[in-house]
């Protein structure tokens, strides 16, 4: 039996540099993982076998454990069966990159339990075969993604930081927020800068998708503005919402229906997982 925590990530800025022939699209982002986390507990079995404490995860082929496991599976030959049983904690719907952390986290406690010896670099490559966010949980924590997400240049820790996640009830779909951008009314930034510029002390927190989800979820508008006046600095969408992360001085438990989760940044060492 191995028990591992898989983690959440936010988005601390998300650039869409255009659209593919592919219909994806091509973004440049700086990722960081948080300590928000699900938690679990991994063991070989003779079929694989999902179950989960909250019944609103599917817990069928479509959940991204067991894709991840039929991944292992394709890459390495292996013949096996995964049993795991998901602590949910991540909400859901909300940018936080929950779904895409199970999956790497699946990925590094098959390679543990089967004993493969598979590479990150192996592991990073895998992952972007069942989704664009999964190959950023092998970095240790910081990493700059472009290409779909699945192209990952890790980075050094940055100074970590205290904030709160705020999600409201709803959740969005990614690919019906995809559908709103309009790239002609993005902001002109170059992303190389915004990164430098994030070493140098001088961040600038923005997401190109926050328009684009305001326009499928306009709630989210009030919701965005709430937090500014109860007090935050920073209030961002993370990946495509419908959760904020927000830092500065404020308190955002007294919100009706939002739930609330107060995090910092969270890094690995190399040899160890979250
Ligand atoms: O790769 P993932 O399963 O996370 O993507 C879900 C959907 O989000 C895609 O089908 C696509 O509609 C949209 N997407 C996109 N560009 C990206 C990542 C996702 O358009 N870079």
């Amino acid at each position: 039996m191995l028990t591992l925590k898989s983690p959440a990530k936010i988005n601390l800025f998300l650039k869409i540099v255009g659209k593919r022939p592919d219909g994806f699209h091509e973004l440049a982002s700086l990722f960081q993982a948080i300590s928000l986390t699900d938690t679990i507990h991994y063991s070989l079995h003779d079929s694989d076998q999902l179950t989960c404490n909250d019944p609103g995860i599917p817990l069928d082929g479509s959940n991204l454990i067991l894709k991840a496991a039929d991944l292992f599976r394709r890459k390495t030959g292996l013949k096996f069966g995964l049993k795991a049983h998901l602590e949910k904690n991540i909400p859901y719907q909300s940018g936080l990159g929950g779904g895409s952390g199970n999956a790497a986290t699946t990925l590094w406690a098959l390679n543990k339990l089967l004993n493969y010896n598979a590479t990150v670099k192996q592991l990073t490559e895998w992952s972007g075969d069942i989704g664009s966010d999964i190959s950023f949980f092998f970095s240790q924590g910081t990493a700059y993604c472009t290409g779909r997400g699945e192209i990952v240049q890790s980075l050094p820790p940055l100074p970590s930081q205290t904030m709160w996640i705020v999600k409201p009830p709803l959740g969005l779909s990614t690919p019906a927020v995809y559908k709103q951008v309009n790239l002609q009314n993005l902001q002109k930034r170059d992303p190389e800068k915004c990164l430098a510029n994030f070493f140098l002390g001088q961040s600038e927190y923005f997401n190109d998708l926050e328009i684009p989800a305001f326009a499928v979820m306009p709630e989210l508008v009030k919701l965005k503005n709430h937090l500014l006046e109860i007090g935050f600095q920073n209030v961002v969408l993370t990946g495509s919402g419908s959760g904020f992360y927000c830092f500065g001085d404020a308190n955002p438990r007294d919100i009706p229906d939002v739930s609330c989760h107060q995090v910092t940044y969270l890094n690995r060492q190399p040899d160890n997982w979250y």
